[in-house]
């Protein structure tokens, strides 16, 4: 990936697709991985805790946010078939892998958008917005998305997060605790933790 961020929305550097599998609550997935894309030779640990401890509703809206090359929608929308299931990256190359992943992985119902946050994902009936956040690119980043997820939730919604412990968690749960009712840690492991904050 060069100097190249990952939150990039048009990499520049030169495309490089390959094919990685993970096991994801316990079923297997392939999933096209390129060049300038988060974590491409391996599904993330932190992606991997947040996806094991994601309370899935059986219908209604989920919302993947910053969805990468998808394993995070793709294993929700694969375990839980009713479910609505939007993923949004502002990465372009990663909303085409994301897009490839969801075919080849059998769930090409998804709902994949390209753009900036909720920019592009006017809906306000999400039942959970699951997020593996984009941590290196700053607080003024993800902060601002942590709060505007609360104004796309049902009453009782959950944004469900993964950061590692090392990077912030503290800090982010306070944050979490000042706009949402609730904020309980569902999994921790790995130098990561996982918190679901309720409306
Ligand atoms: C830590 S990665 C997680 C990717 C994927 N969910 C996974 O777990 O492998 C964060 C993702 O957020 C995306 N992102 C960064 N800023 C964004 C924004 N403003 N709106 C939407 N997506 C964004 C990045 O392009 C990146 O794909």
């Amino acid at each position: 990936m060069g100097n190249e961020h990952y939150f990039t929305s048009q990499p520049t550097s030169q495309p490089a697709a390959q094919k990685i599998k993970a096991k994801l609550r316990g079923k297997e997935y392939q999933f096209i991985t390129e060049a300038g894309v988060f974590s491409r030779s391996r599904v993330d640990q932190g992606t991997r805790l947040l996806v094991e401890a994601l309370p899935l509703p059986s219908q209604g809206k989920l919302l993947d946010l910053g969805c990468g090359y998808g394993p995070v929608g793709i294993a929700a929308a694969k375990e839980e078939p009713a479910l609505e299931v939007v993923m949004v990256d502002i990465n372009q190359r990663a909303v085409e892998a994301a897009a490839l992943n969801a075919s080849l992985n059998g769930v090409p119902h998804v709902d994949i958008r390209q753009g900036d946050g909720f920019s592009v994902v006017p809906e306000r009936d999400f039942v959970v917005i699951a997020s593996n956040p984009p941590i290196r690119a700053g607080k003024q980043v993800v902060y601002p998305l942590m709060a505007a997820a609360k104004e796309h939730l049902v009453p009782g919604g959950l944004l469900c997060v993964v950061i590692r412990t090392k990077q912030g968690a503290r800090s982010l749960e306070k944050y979490l605790a000042t706009i949402y009712s609730r904020v309980d840690t569902i999994a921790k492991g790995g130098g990561y933790r996982v918190f679901a904050a309720v409306v």
